[in-house]
């Protein structure tokens, strides 16, 4: 679950207003969610870029940064719809954004050839070494998976390529809610036109550049149309509270 409680920029105790739903834990089984649910705190650590911390609610696992309440585990379609935009096979994938893993776990699953996971928040990438949850845990003990403490903006350009590698026949990127709604102000610089333009350059031919964002935006998708006229919108809605709401994945192709 992201956007509408989370991915705002709410303070995070105000999460735990998650209420009445059926919940998805993170071994993947539905369970009945509860607002008396206490949370638990898995792990938590300050870093330059602000807090970041997991917790457990019941069967929820829920993702803070910045002290901010990022995601959850309650509904985690738009994750995985990124990794499916990829295609399948995936290939080689640089994903800005590790999260809770649910991109970067559904990759492994559609047979991905490498993951290069990037995630500004190096505490989160220790936690998924050490297993905090199953399934960081199996994303980072995956030999296909490379993750890496830093700024994703930093692995646009291609004076990156000697030391960070590429090209890449995918770039994923799920940093923060989406151009217009951020959670690290710096962020707003990967959504600019020339960082998008960036990253198209560091694909393989026939390679996808793929943004998540919390919600239609259409300057992303007319920026990503300057680099692919066919560039695409995929809207992944999702039923909150008897309500639907959008999320959507833009996708731009490089030629072949
Ligand atoms: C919403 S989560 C990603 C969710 C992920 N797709 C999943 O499946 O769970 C966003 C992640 O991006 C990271 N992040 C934020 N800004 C970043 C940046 N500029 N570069 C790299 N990672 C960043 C955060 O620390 C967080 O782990």
């Amino acid at each position: 679950m992201r956007a509408i409680l989370a991915r705002s920029s709410k303070p995070y105790v105000a999460a735990s207003g998650l209420s009445g739903h059926r919940r998805v834990g993170d071994d993947g089984r539905m369970h009945p969610g509860s607002p008396d649910d206490a949370p638990v705190t898995l792990a938590r650590a300050d870093t330059p870029a602000g807090e970041v911390a997991l917790r457990s609610r019941g069967n929820v696992v829920e993702l803070i940064v910045n002290g901010v309440f990022a995601m959850d585990s309650v509904e985690t379609a738009s994750e995985i719809a990124l990794a499916d935009a990829a295609g399948r096979p995936p290939g080689r994938v640089l994903v800005g954004g590790l999260g809770l893993g649910y991109t970067a776990s559904a990759l492994l699953d559609n047979g991905a050839t490498s993951v290069d996971v990037v995630d500004l928040a190096e505490p989160l990438l220790d936690w998924a070494r050490a297993g905090v949850t199953e399934r960081l845990g199996r994303v980072a003990s995956d030999p296909r998976v490379r993750l890496h403490a830093g700024d994703i903006a930093a692995w646009a350009s291609p004076e990156s390529a000697p030391t960070r590698g590429g090209p890449w026949d995918a770039v994923l990127l799920d940093v923060d809610n989406g151009p217009g709604f951020l959670i690290h102000d710096a962020n707003e610089r990967v959504y600019s036109a020339d960082a998008l333009g960036a990253f198209a350059g560091r694909l393989a031919a026939g390679g996808v550049l793929v943004v998540w964002s919390e919600s239609p935006s259409p300057p992303l998708w007319a920026a990503l149309r300057t680099l692919d006229a066919a560039a695409e919108e995929i809207l992944v809605p999702v039923e909150r509270d008897g309500r639907r709401f959008d999320y959507a994945l833009y996708r731009a192709r490089r030629p072949a």
